[in-house]
């Protein structure tokens, strides 16, 4: 497992644009006092490799890192394709997803900072599940606001936060000021992760010995998350004998994108070498109940609704878009990170949506051939991967392809089963 996070920032194509910063309190006032000190530090470091500090890179390898990369022969066969397919597994990790590589290290800062309690919010659960297991191992209380519809359509994600002992509540939640005034607007609100946010940072707000963690979408987040592309060209290289980026093979990198975290993690790392020349596609494949790459507007906006965080430059829906209660809670943001959406405005990032049928369709398809069941949100980068492959079989090209398993789907079956049990 690599011993050090990789800080890409110098390897972005721009410079990020200014945040607005014009609330009252400011968003730099709330996270000054929500967050631990040393991840507000890691938005911004110094350093192009931060050292991984040994507890969390016990308590990682302790949880399966590194993750397998897996060569999908079964599928590249089903396809009758020339391309080498690899698939990150990261729906191995005990929580199911990659989050709980951020959720691990957050954890670690938090307790070390003496906070007691943390804090978040979470979509499909996934998140929320990462947050309660590392809550667990460093000692701390959880308490996780998760967006209601997620909550109804997965209630086994719950029940593993509270075995852990975490408190889980529905968002909007009539627990705090922001969630009762969303509540009075609409009592049927499906909530979102905007909804989930304000909520959470509400709550540690009123709690001094709380610290509010981000699932995605925060440049810390990024920076713990790169493991995934330091692992995957150290695996490449070394299992495989391959390196991406050969000229005119059209090789790709493809994850999904909701916060932009497992992107970032994969990609980020690649940056530089793609920007030295390598030739590498990078895409992002979003779902159509929020196509903010493919079909947003490129806007200042908030990630949450009660304005306690900045408005950054990205790709949006709008402050005010809902989106429909599919079952990819992970995709479902109104609103895309600055660093997404500068790779994308950049010509960097390429984006796809897919409406989620012919997702879980894609994931059925992987269920198939190689027996891996995926989280939905990842079931859009193998959707993508597909269309990758019929495109370069169409031009005789053979090129290696990396999709980042970024999820299980083991609980997410009633989804699968609903969309597709007449298909
Ligand atoms: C399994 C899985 N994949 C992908 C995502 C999308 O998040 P991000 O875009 O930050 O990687 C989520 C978010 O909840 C998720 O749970």
């Amino acid at each position: 497992m690599p011993e050090y996070w990789y800080n890409f920032l110098g390897d972005l194509p721009a410079h990020l644009p200014q945040v607005r910063d014009s609330g009252s309190p400011s968003a730099a006032e709330v996270s000054a006092k929500v967050r631990p000190r040393a991840l507000a530090a890691q938005n911004n470091p110094s350093e192009r490799w931060v050292a991984v500090p040994e507890q969390v890179g016990e308590r990682l390898r302790q949880c399966g890192r590194p993750t397998p990369l897996h060569r999908a022969h079964q599928l590249e066969k089903h396809l009758g394709t020339a391309a080498r397919i690899y698939l990150k597994r990261e729906d191995v990790l005990p929580t199911g997803s990659f989050k709980l590589n951020t959720a691990i290290a957050q954890a670690f800062y938090a307790a070390q900072e003496g906070r007691t309690t943390l804090v978040t919010e979470t979509g499909a659960g996934q998140w929320g599940m990462s947050v309660a297991l590392a809550a667990q191992m460093f000692g701390l209380d959880a308490e996780i606001f998760m967006v209601r519809c997620s909550l109804e359509q997965k209630p086994y994600r719950r029940h593993y936060m509270e075995l852990l002992g975490a408190r889980v509540r529905p968002s909007p939640s009539p627990h705090t000021e922001i969630g009762r005034r969303i509540l009075e607007r609409s009592s049927d609100h499906p909530g979102s992760l905007g909804t989930a946010i304000s909520d959470a940072i509400q709550h540690a707000l009123d709690r001094p010995s709380a610290a509010y963690l981000s699932g995605s979408g925060m440049t810390h987040v990024y920076l713990h998350q790169t493991l995934l592309g330091l692992e995957v060209e150290a695996q490449l290289r070394e299992n495989h004998g391959e390196t991406l980026g050969v000229a005119g093979r059209g090789d790709h990198l493809i994850a999904c994108s909701g916060g932009g975290s497992n992107l970032c993690g994969l990609m980020g790392p690649y940056l530089r070498a793609r920007a030295d020349g390598a030739d590498l596609r990078l895409l992002a494949a979003e779902s159509t109940a929020a196509p903010r790459l493919t079909a947003g507007t490129y806007t200042y906006g908030r990630a949450d609704l009660g304005g306690f965080t900045p408005e950054v430059l990205g790709y949006s829906m709008g402050e005010d878009f809902v989106p429909p209660p599919v079952h990819v809670g992970g995709l479902r943001n109104h609103h895309s990170s600055a660093i997404v959406s500068l790779l994308r405005r950049e010509g960097v990032l390429d984006a796809v949506a897919f409406e989620q049928r012919t997702a879980l369709e894609a994931g059925r398809l992987l269920l198939r051939t190689e027996g891996l069941l995926l989280a939905p949100e990842a079931s859009h980068a193998v959707a993508a991967a597909l269309e990758v492959v019929a495109k370069a079989d169409a031009q005789n090209l053979e090129p290696v392809i990396v999709v980042l398993a970024s999820g299980s789907g083991h609980l997410d079956l009633q989804g699968y089963h609903e969309v597709l049990r007449d298909a």
